[in-house]
């Protein structure tokens, strides 16, 4: 086992099942181009995204970490016409490369990008009484995925699904070593989830094109 091979198998799932499109493979290069790092999710992922918010009827979404808008476009094209997406994005360099995408993808009017830190725009938004969101996509800095959880919490329903990324980090998340923050983050985010009574959850490891890692997935309850 090795990640030549995970490569290959999602190249070969990838072509078949979630084929790049002419706005997905711009918003790559694009954000190549303006310096983003290579973080988002892998096309198969993105499409796995789509289908959940799709299969659970999502009509509102939130996403924490929009990067150059990649997973943003996948979950945005699972939106009815008056869905809505809103985005929260700490740099104002992301967020204007992934505007340009989304709007490039036809996908402008659905989506809303915050700029600043997540956890001041999540309390914005609950200051805001908007109206709890269907579907959360976690995906930003890891050390803040305890605080966006328990804020992601409070602009939720009974029934919202939360998926949180990068929950494994190749295997250090079970390193009993490990003093990276953000792997401690993570760990404390799994606890917690664990012992709020509110969610039921899972979390799964995936291989592919993006390496070792894997997400949580949990369905608030109360
Ligand atoms: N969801 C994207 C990848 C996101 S990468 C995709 O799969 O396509 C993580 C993003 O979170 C980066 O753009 C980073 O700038 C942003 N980020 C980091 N710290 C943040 C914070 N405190 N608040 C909001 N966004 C943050
Ligand atoms: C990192 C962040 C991500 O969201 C991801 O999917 C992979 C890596 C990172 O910060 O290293
Ligand atoms: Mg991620």
């Amino acid at each position: 086992m090795n990640e030549e091979l995970w490569s290959d198998v999602d190249s070969y799932l990838v072509s078949l099942l979630s084929p790049s499109d002419d706005a997905l493979d711009k918003t790559l290069s694009d954000s190549d181009a303006a310096g983003l790092p290579q973080i988002n999710v892998a096309p198969n992922q993105g499409k796995l995204l789509e289908l959940l918010a799709k299969s659970h009827g999502a009509r509102r979404i939130l996403e924490i970490g929009t990067l150059g808008g990649y997973s943003t476009i996948w979950l945005a094209r699972s939106l009815p016409e008056s869905g809505k997406l809103i985005s929260l994005e700490l740099e104002s360099k992301h967020a204007d490369v992934a505007r340009s995408n989304i709007d490039r993808a036809g996908l402008g009017s659905l989506v809303e990008i915050r700029v600043g830190p997540a956890a001041s725009s999540l309390r914005d938004l609950i200051g805001e009484k908007v109206a709890p969101f269907d579907f959360i996509f976690i995906d930003a800095d890891k050390e803040g995925y305890p605080e966006y959880f328990a804020l992601s919490l409070e602009l939720s329903r009974v029934g919202t699904v939360i998926i949180a990324d990068n929950v494994v980090r190749a295997g250090e998340i079970v390193n009993p070593r490990s003093e990276d923050e953000r792997v401690l983050a993570v760990r404390t985010f799994l606890e917690i989830v664990a012992s709020e009574d509110r969610v039921e959850g899972t979390a799964v490891q995936t291989v592919g094109s993006k390496g070792y890692d894997g997400f949580a997935m949990l369905i608030v309850t109360k």
